[in-house]
């Protein structure tokens, strides 16, 4: 098992780049299944999700080939002898349930594994199951399978409204529409820069797709798409990761520079919280440059679908007002139990009171060094966070839940001048006889 071992009163300073777009990658991915032959996506980010998910599209028969240097992905997809993804590789990913679209899509006939939880309770695919019902596959649940047919191998256009919004749900049933027989709206469609990107794909692929980054997306079928090259889009997420970081860990006025994002995928949103809490941001075409500020301002917050706050990003924001002039609330409006990392914050000196979905922090918290547990992706970057702002040292362990998200984290925050380093260590071993590590 690998830890983080994080020296607190860390000072960001200098430059971090943003990697591809995670949850644009595997979207990305999956299309190309519906292309027939050889399609290279660039920007692809060296994660453990992306090798996982290039196993699941595999294991159809599809061949994939990752070059984490270049950050391609090359997918010959002109074979599909399986149309299945199996629970053994399902379970470690739920974004494998995209598989369920693109070999409708492509093959008509499609059975995948129901993904298991996560860490934060269950995270239902009823809107994907009624969606491609509505598109005329006939689907049944068995044995903790979904096994969907398209009658005649091929769906049908329909009309789906989505309740409540759902980023996987419009992906997926984008990429069964794509070749369906007719026309499909998806109503209250996500509108989030994955979903744009990943529609921009598919009509890049020849797919007719009008309506991308409204709640209303509007799919004429074609029987085939064609294979295609594409380029990722950053990953906003990291990019709002790392503006929070600036905003605690930067010296006061001085510049931390985030290359190769692109801040108009933020949300406004998170823009003018960010701006509240009184960070000077410059958002520049190659560059954003942060400043912390003196004092950093309590902003209370509330999640929403894009482009409202992102759920990702607020167990983050969370951590940034532990050190905020005044208390805060933090309200998760997408996912009512997102908070996990809270009980180990709290073992970092975090006060903080938990009410339904909602979390009161209290502000200029003097956080100490402890060892945490990693629970999910989102949470343990708030943990590392809040080990570069906490006083001594901080070992966040079972870090393979960070490797899934974030590409070379400890490189990229120790370039900048934090002291980070990962270290192997056994779950087992009592911590206090733990040998000093290297
Ligand atoms: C995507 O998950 C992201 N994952 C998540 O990021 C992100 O938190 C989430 O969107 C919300 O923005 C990927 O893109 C791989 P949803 P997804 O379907 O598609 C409910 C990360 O950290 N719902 O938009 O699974 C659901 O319970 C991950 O990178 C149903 O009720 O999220 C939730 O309340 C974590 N029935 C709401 O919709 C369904 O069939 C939004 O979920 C599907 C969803």
């Amino acid at each position: 098992m690998e830890k983080l071992v994080v020296q607190g009163s860390q000072h960001l300073s200098g430059t971090l780049s943003i990697s591809g777009s995670k949850n644009t990658a595997l979207p990305l991915m999956a299309a190309a299944i519906l292309g027939g032959d050889v399609s290279t996506l660039s920007g692809i980010p060296n994660l453990k999700d992306v090798r996982t998910f290039a196993r699941v599209i595999g294991y159809t028969g599809v061949d994939v080939s990752l070059n984490p240097d270049l950050g391609t992905a090359t997918i010959d997809a002109s074979e599909v002898t399986n149309p299945e993804a199996p629970y053994e590789l399902v379970k470690r990913m739920r974004a494998s349930f995209y598989m369920m679209g693109a070999l409708l899509g492509r093959c008509g006939h499609a059975r995948v594994s129901l993904p298991g939880g996560c860490a934060w309770g269950p995270r239902p695919v009823n809107l994907h199951i009624d969606g491609f019902r509505a598109l005329g596959a006939e689907v049944e649940l068995d044995k903790g399978y979904v096994t969907a047919t398209a009658p005649g191998g091929r769906l049908r256009g329909g009309r789906f409204k989505l309740t409540p919004s759902s980023v996987g749900a419009t992906i997926n049933l984008m990429l069964g529409a794509s070749t369906a027989n007719g026309t499909s709206i998806i109503e209250n469609a996500a509108r989030e820069p994955d979903v744009v990107v990943f529609g921009e794909y598919l009509q890049a692929m020849g797919a007719h797709i009008d309506g991308l980054g409204t709640s209303e997306v509007v799919i004429e079928g074609i029987p085939a798409l064609h294979a295609a090259d594409f380029a990722n889009c950053p990953d906003r997420i990291e990019l709002g990761t790392f503006m929070i970081a600036a905003a605690l860990c930067g010296t006061p006025g001085e510049p931390v520079t985030l290359v190769g994002g692109d801040h108009t995928q933020l949300g406004d949103a998170f823009i003018e919280a960010f701006a509240a809490t009184g960070a000077e941001t410059e958002y520049g075409t190659d560059a954003i440059v942060v400043r912390a500020p003196a004092e950093i301002q309590p902003v209370s917050v509330e999640t929403a679908i894009y482009p409202g706050f992102p759920t990702d990003l607020q167990a983050q924001w969370t951590v940034l007002m532990t050190q905020a002039a005044g208390n805060s609330k933090i309200t998760d409006a997408v996912y009512t139990d997102r908070f996990k990392h809270i009980p180990e914050l709290r073992r970092m000196g975090l006060n903080a009171i938990v009410v339904d979905n909602e979390v009161v922090v209290e502000g200029k918290t003097r956080l100490s060094g402890a060892y945490v547990m990693s629970t999910d992706l989102r949470a343990s970057v708030s943990l590392v966070l809040a080990g570069m702002v906490a006083e001594g040292e901080t070992h966040v362990q079972r870090v393979y839940h960070l490797d899934r998200g974030y590409e070379d984290l400890e490189g990229k925050l120790a370039a900048a001048g934090v002291e980070v380093k990962r270290v192997s260590y056994d779950e087992f071993a009592d911590p206090e006889h733990e040998p000093a590590h290297a």
